[in-house]
């Protein structure tokens, strides 16, 4: 197989370095200064998600970060009108909508495409035009990869956060019943000429048996990754969750 084909992608969600930030309400630490140092450790794209609350990623942050990097930027975002207006405005080279609610932590389960097709088909079609890649982030089910072919998106991001959590709580029969949806759900959207990402809840520990699903291009981490940069630094962080990868590929 070619490069083009093992390569998995990894790319850098760097929410948190925000949410440190705001957490004192100055400057410091730069999101920008971040996804500066994700790519020279190796990241192949950028994340952020602009909430609707901003409690991370301002919209300054946008801009700021898409002025530092060379490497792509995915805008993860609700399928709001004022979120397209911003994509429209910025126009990174991806857009991933999920589902947002303001009372949650972080973002819970994903978008439900089939239920919601014809306005999402609607949704889409501007940010196609304007040229950015359009990814879903969904649950790993059928129908809703089905769904998301339907209404036009070229990307898919698997949710990967039950198997995460099943792997925290050490349930083995759990986590292999969510790893074999997973891989059914990464087959199918190859099969329907999709292109496959994932991402939520990744860590050292768990990376393993995702990076290994054939279909996967791309893996997108950020909250474990900013955190353990308090230990060992982003680099180092990164340069071990990109060895970790590598491995599960050989
Ligand atoms: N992918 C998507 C679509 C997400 O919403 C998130 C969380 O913002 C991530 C990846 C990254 O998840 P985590 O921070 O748990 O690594």
């Amino acid at each position: 197989m070619t490069r083009e084909t093992t390569h998995l992608r990894l790319g850098v969600n760097i929410d948190h370095v925000a949410t440190l930030r705001n957490a004192r309400g100055g400057a410091d630490p730069d999101p920008a200064r971040a996804a500066m140092l994700a790519q020279s450790a190796g990241a192949d794209g950028i994340t952020l998600h602009l909430r609707e609350d901003r409690r991370h990623i301002r919209d300054a942050d946008l801009p700021a970060v898409m002025d530092a990097v060379q490497i792509p930027i995915n805008l993860e975002m609700a399928a709001t009108q004022e979120m397209q207006a911003i994509a429209l405005a910025h126009r990174p080279h991806a857009v991933c909508l999920g589902p947002e609610r303001r009372e949650e932590r972080t973002t819970e389960g994903g978008l439900n495409v089939a239920a919601d097709a014809n306005r999402l088909r609607d949704y889409i079609t501007p940010l196609r035009a304007a040229g950015a890649r359009v990814s879903l982030f969904i649950a790993p089910d059928e129908a809703q990869v089905e769904a998301s072919a339907r209404v036009g998106a070229q990307v898919v991001e698997l949710h990967v956060g039950a198997y995460a959590e099943f792997c925290a709580a050490g349930d083995d029969a759990a986590r292999d019943t969510e790893l074999r949806k997973l891989f059914a759900a990464a087959a199918l959207a190859q099969e329907l000429g999709l292109e496959v990402h994932a991402g939520h809840g990744l860590n050292f520990a768990n990376v393993g048996p995702i990076a290994a699903i054939p279909e996967l291009v791309e893996l997108n981490i950020g909250h474990f990754l900013i955190g353990e940069a308090v230990f060992v630094g982003l680099e180092a962080a990164i340069r071990e969750m990109r060895r970790q990868m590598n491995l599960a590929r050989l």
